[in-house]
């Protein structure tokens, strides 16, 4: 346990939107795992897809070095999803953090420069690299000193764009930021970052390892902004419940990954044969995916929420919302409430006074109408 006060359930079986615990008690997952199980649990085509490539073949050889089927599947499933944005080269890993320690490699290795730059709020992982891009100070302070030369812009300022230079080499940056509390960049300002970091030859890269795959309605979060990143990062539901990340850029940037030196970025265990058969059934069912439903709910879910008394603030789009209470003592009475009527909801770390909902993608109209109906119930509870 990694903190003092885990949920400390016991799950022996999950099913779509539902988890039963080892009493025999049904959950609804409204948080999908933070992320993660974006089309339900156990998905059936993804069971079968994994089930397939158990029987053909498990790790052979590490990264790179023989063509797999099931990488190659994931990987134009992927590319398919950006056709014509220039992003046509993926690297797999073994999650998103791993996903962002290459991007910043990329990034280095690709410019020549040294400084990189994150956004105030921003959380990427807690190794040492996305730690540095990552602005809690207190999860960074125990742990300094961090990576140099990185920097944090504040959020959604237009006027400090102006530290973004020549000497820069990337702007990391979520479009929709997850641990802050679900909070979009404004859309003016992600379209003055992608100009100007075109402007002085640095590299946009958008993590979108928890708001992108389906969450916001469309494929990627950022396709609502009408711009395109140099370096797009995945992970969490990417695998259908299965670990893996990937960071995606142009082949001619990832290039140079392979040269001087060769093997610039490496892993035994990245575009596993069995994560990646995973990824390529998950990324075909999100094809099939309603979109409008999708945004659709988030729409209607805000707009039930906010005209609930004790709700302060809802942010977000389709399954990818977060709500504010009037504080962190409010949420944790709200959490047990809606434990009691069977509803699994979860906070932020750093936005105490928040929670998230990012219900399965797949659930249907009954269950999100039930769902939302318990928790508007729990709130009722709680005010
Ligand atoms: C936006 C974002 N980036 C990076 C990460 C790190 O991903 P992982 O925990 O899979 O390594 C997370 C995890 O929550 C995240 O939400």
């Amino acid at each position: 346990m990694t903190t003092p006060h885990p949920l400390g359930e016991r799950i022996v079986r999950a099913e779509g939107c539902w988890m039963e615990t080892e009493s025999g008690e049904r959950l609804f997952d409204m948080v999908s795992g933070i992320g993660v199980s974006s089309l339900g649990h156990g998905h059936p085509a993804i069971r079968r897809a994994l089930r397939e490539q158990l029987d053909r073949h498990l790790h052979v050889m590490v990264y790179g070095e023989y063509a797999q089927d099931p990488q190659d599947r994931a990987a134009s499933r992927l590319l398919s999803t950006l056709t014509g944005t220039g992003l046509d080269s993926v690297y797999f890993v073994n999650s998103g953090t791993e996903a962002i320690e290459g991007a910043m490699k990329l990034a280095r290795r690709v410019t020549g420069r040294t400084e990189i730059l994150g956004v105030e709020g921003g959380y990427h992982g807690a190794t040492f690299g996305a730690l540095s891009l990552s602005t809690s100070s207190h999860r960074r302070n125990a742990f300094m000193p961090l990576l140099p030369d990185v920097s944090h812009l504040p959020f959604g300022e237009h006027s400090v764009l102006e530290r973004i230079t020549t000497r820069t080499a990337a702007v990391f940056v979520e479009t929709i930021q997850g641990d802050a509390g679900i909070r979009p960049v404004p859309e003016d300002h992600l379209r003055a970052l992608r100009h100007r970091c075109s402007e002085v030859g640095a590299l946009l890269v958008l993590d979108e390892i928890q708001c992108g795959l389906g969450r916001t309605g469309h494929v990627h979060a950022f396709q609502r902004y009408g711009i395109v990143p140099d370096v797009l990062v995945l992970g969490k539901a990417l695998g259908g419940g299965m670990p893996i990340g990937a960071f995606i850029a142009g082949q001619n940037r990832m290039s140079t990954l392979r040269e001087e030196p060769k093997l610039g970025h490496i892993t035994t265990f990245g575009g596993h044969p069995m994560a990646c058969a995973a990824a390529a059934a998950f990324l075909e069912c999100l094809e099939e995916l309603d979109w409008e439903a999708i945004r659709l709910t988030g729409e209607r879910w805000s707009r039930a929420l906010s005209e609930h008394s004790a709700v302060m603030a809802v942010r977000g789009y389709g399954h990818f919302l977060g709500v504010d209470l009037d504080g962190p003592e409010r949420v944790s009475a709200l959490v047990a409430a809606a434990r009691r009527r069977g509803v699994v909801l979860f906070w932020f770390l750093s936005r105490p006074q928040g929670f998230r909902l990012a219900p399965p993608l797949n659930a249907s109209r009954e269950e999100l109408d039930q769902a939302l109906q318990w928790l508007l119930d729990a709130l009722d509870e709680v005010q």
